[in-house]
């Protein structure tokens, strides 16, 4: 399942139960040229898609066994077959589905995708000893269309076991690398391509450039889509879906449920009403932020409700982390529920609710099941399934970084476009191992906003994944202005990520942790210790709770 960091409402379905569900939920976006990928369960499947977006042309990562028929019916300009775990000698390997090769468009294989191809039509496919494991260099003998231009030796990523011995006939070995007697071959005439290594990672410095061939002088793509191109699309669409219906958007703050609402209103003006929850949670000014650029700067009808009391209500006594979360998170649905009933009490029930429902929540497949629960993200800052609205979901076929570029197109400030993520039970889930109380939540607040601000003066804030403050149930014995002093300790977290499954800890330069430290001891009283936490994911969660 997904986790969108700022709280957006999700409702994160595997690719394929998607396509099979309804066909036209996903797709491109009219009288755009588009290059389907299709998943064999590579490690950098959805990278190949991100990969040939930037190069302008819109692209998809649809299940490999979809069907040609379906595929056909989309009108690629391309196919992309991704790399994927398994062996072409394994029982249960994805398999290729000749009628594929039929379609008549232009096909390349990377990596399993490759060996896919060889092995059908004929070629020499061996699992070998040894596989060939990150970079690796290729030593090009003959360019041919794919690799025309390209340097004759050049450093390539590979990650791979099973090895291409010999094209099938009709092919032409284009590179090898000391593991990969093949790593890169092409039938001009049949339209097929293959490369062993992986053109979408950063480790393949002339990778894009490989894309770029592919895309342009192969398949003769336009390349002229771009995240915002989905602007005008999505507004028709949004149009289309909801006409004169009611629709109500939970607004987080997060770049995600803002770009969405932005897109809504401009679809449909004051058919929409936000609701804005503030559980009292947030981040310094933030709610304010919120309200004001949404309600004064682009006039969206907001209702603002103010549940501080009912939040911290509901946390007190509580220190127990999953009981918090669920606790926020029922009474975050309490809320909306009730704001919803109260506005379909007015003059029409309001029948449609806007998701910040992503691309990559659209493909993440299957996921959770059988997996342990670390944390109940889901469940907060979420809304259950059962609730009675139909779903607006204009970001379903963009990526993160894209719905950030929507988002500046839009005019949405700054502050919020690269607002970096915050967990839907906001602050309380880093007052830590005690009761979230307003004064706890105060202390926390005010030394994270210096934390923020000198992150941003440095220059570094978009850099960060994530930059925040924990307060742990700790005092600490301290010395100031010569009298003894028993104050709390701040934690700094700040974590370098791409997608929050993994993290590592930012080396932040001294200077500016000493600096952040002196502020926060100087200026906050009840501080008189600052510690910094150097714990990676895994072992560590970004969060402590
Ligand atoms: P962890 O702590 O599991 O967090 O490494 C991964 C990312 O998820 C964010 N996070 C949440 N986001 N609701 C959310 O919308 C939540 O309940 C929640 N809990 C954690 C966290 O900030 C990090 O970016």
């Amino acid at each position: 399942m997904s986790a969108t960091a700022d709280g957006v409402v999700t409702a994160a379905t595997a690719a394929s139960e998607l396509v099979e569900r309804d066909p036209a939920r996903v797709r491109p976006p009219r009288a755009l040229d588009e290059v389907v990928v299709l998943d064999y369960g590579g490690q950098y499947s959805q990278l190949i898609a991100r990969r040939v977006r930037e190069c302008g042309v819109f692209s998809e990562l649809l299940p490999h066994h979809l069907g040609a028929a379906e595929i056909a019916r989309r009108k690629p300009k391309g196919l992309i077959l991704s790399g994927g775990p398994a062996s072409v000698y394994a029982p249960q390997a994805p398999r290729l589905e000749s009628e594929l090769l039929d379609l008549g468009v232009p096909v390349l294989g990377i990596c399993y995708g490759m060996q896919l191809l060889a092995f059908e039509l004929g070629g020499r496919v061996e699992a070998a000893e040894v596989g060939e494991f990150g970079r690796s260099e290729l030593t090009v003998r003959e360019p041919g269309r794919l690799l025309a231009g390209l340097p004759a030796e050049q450093t390539c990523w590979m990650s791979h076991r099973d090895t291409v011995l010999a094209p099938p006939p009709g092919f032409a070995a284009l590179a090898s690398s000391s593991e990969s007697p093949v790593a890169a071959l092409e039938d001009t005439e049949r339209n097929v391509y293959g490369i062993q290594f992986h053109p979408e990672v950063v480790h393949t410095p002339y990778g894009q450039d490989i894309l770029r061939r592919f895309l342009i002088d192969v398949c003769g793509c336009d390349t002229s889509w771009s995240p915002a191109s989905i602007v005008d699309e999505q507004i028709e669409r949004i149009r289309a879906q909801v006409a004169d219906g009611r629709v109500i958007c939970g607004l987080s703050g997060g770049v995600d449920s803002s770009v969405a609402a932005l897109l809504v209103h401009r679809a449909v003006g004051d058919q929409l009403t936000c609701v804005f929850v503030d559980h009292g949670l947030m981040r310094k000014n933030e709610g304010q932020q919120v309200i004001h650029a949404f309600r004064d700067t682009f006039k969206v009808p907001l209702v603002a409700v103010d549940a501080e009391e009912r939040f911290l209500a509901r946390l007190r006594g509580v220190t127990d982390p999953e009981t918090k979360r669920k606790a926020i998170g029922e009474e975050f649905i309490r809320v909306f529920e009730e704001e919803a009933g109260k506005l379909s009490g007015g003059t029409a029930a309001v029948r449609y609710l806007v998701q910040g429902t992503l691309y990559s929540d659209v493909i993440e497949s299957g996921g959770g099941t059988g997996a342990a629960t670390i944390k109940s993200h889901h469940n907060v800052g979420g809304l259950p399934q059962d609730l009675q609205f139909e779903l607006v979901e204009p970001l379903r076929t963009l990526f993160k970084d894209e719905v950030r570029a929507v988002g500046a197109e839009l005019g949405l400030p700054e502050r919020l476009v690269w607002r970096q993520p915050f967990p839907g039970p906001g602050l309380a889930i880093r007052v830590v191992g005690g009761e979230a109380t307003r004064e706890r939540l105060d202390l926390l607040r005010d030394a994270d906003h210096i934390l923020q601000e000198e992150i941003r003066k440095a220059g570094l804030y978009r850099e960060l994944w994530q930059s925040f403050c924990v307060l742990p149930d700790v005092r600490t014995v301290g010395v100031q202005g010569d009298e003894r002093t028993y104050g709390n300790v701040v934690v700094i977290r700040a974590v370098t990520s791409d997608d929050a499954m993994t993290a590592d800890w930012a080396r932040l330069p001294y200077d500016l942790l000493e600096t952040i430290a002196s502020r926060m001891i100087n200026e906050l009283r009840e501080v008189n210790r600052v510690v910094l936490d150097i714990t990676s994911k895994p072992p560590g969660t970004i969060e402590w709770e």
